[in-house]
């Protein structure tokens, strides 16, 4: 595929459910967008079919090997909060919806790149359990996770299966957050949020609003069915309970741009920040694990300067 052929796939009406002038400037202020309509009622019913035969164990292919700190719920586990990682790798059926140029273009407009790949997908759901501790997501912002990535530009697509509000415990943004210079960061941040203290980061979101004489404003998403959340990889962001009686699905499509490559980031052991990738990708001519790997990273947007639209 030539690198034109990205822009001629999408259709005029297509190229009408980008973000506008005014929606990416309000991005890059806020932190956060919640999109037009991406996917058709079909094609979000395919994810949830798809995600039905991915729970009951369908796969088309495997990670060669475990990464050290990858998400993946299996059915000993219980009425959990579920995550997955890499269901576009292992899934034929989610990799080729979640890989639609419309998202990538989207998110190109938003972190203004020019080429927008796949650095994560993970399988969601929470169920309709009040209580369940699991399924409080705290405060947190997902660029810690990345610390291996170079780029700052990154950013999550969050993807229900059905009309989210926040009786189901939809994500939960906190305004502006992205342009906080943050502090009282340590190594600790670099874990998953699901092996971090919960106390802990809220005391680090109340501390990090103050140092920056900002006030800790809340805007729950509210997205229809085929619309979804896009943020900033600063943005902080958690969610709540599910007090629905019905499941909450969702993918949480993580996406980086071109320029985004693995960089050393010392942490105070010695040892470099990694990334599950790390274990996973090919290497770079100058040996760094490659996430522009196109078996884990595909290239899902690509806009040719010269083309224009
Ligand atoms: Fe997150």
């Amino acid at each position: 595929m030539t690198t034109t052929d990205f822009d001629l796939h999408l259709t005029d009406e297509e190229k009408s459910l980008l973000p506008s002038d005014e929606d990416v400037a309000f991005y890059a202020e806020h932190g956060w967008y919640l999109s037009k309509k991406l996917f058709t009622d079909d094609e979000v019913d395919a994810l949830a079919a798809a995600t039905d035969r991915y729970y009951a164990g369908e796969r088309h292919r495997r990670l060669p090997v475990r990464p050290p700190k990858l998400a993946y719920w299996e059915p000993a586990k219980g009425a959990v909060q579920r995550h997955n990682d890499y269901v576009h790798h292992e899934h034929d059926g989610l990799g080729a919806l979640l890989r639609k140029r419309l998202i990538g273009a989207v998110a190109a407009r938003l972190a203004q790149a020019d080429e927008i790949r796949i650095f994560q997908s993970t399988l969601i759901f929470k169920p309709p359990i009040d209580g369940e501790p699991s399924n409080i997501v705290p405060w947190h912002f997902d660029k810690h996770y990345w610390a291996s990535s170079s780029s700052e530009r990154m950013l999550t697509a969050f993807i229900p299966f059905h009309d989210c509000g926040e009786e189901l415990g939809t994500i939960v943004m906190v305004d502006g957050s992205h342009r906080w210079a943050e502090v009282g960061a340590d190594d600790t941040v670099v874990r998953h949020f699901a092996d971090r203290d919960r106390n802990q980061l809220d005391d680090m979101l109340a501390r990090n609003a103050g140092h920056n004489n900002a006030e800790v404003r809340k805007i729950p998403m509210v997205i229809p069915k085929g619309h979804m959340s896009f943020h900033h990889c600063r943005t902080y962001h958690g969610s709540g309970a599910n007090v629905s009686g019905r499941p909450r699905q969702a993918i949480s499509l993580h996406l980086q741009d071109g320029d985004n490559s693995w960089r050393a980031y010392p942490l105070s052991t010695g040892e470099n920040a990694a990334y599950n990738h790390d274990v996973l990708v090919r290497r770079t001519d100058d040996g760094r694990p490659d996430y522009a790997d196109p078996e884990y990273c595909p290239v899902i947007w690509r806009h040719h300067a010269k083309q224009g639209g």
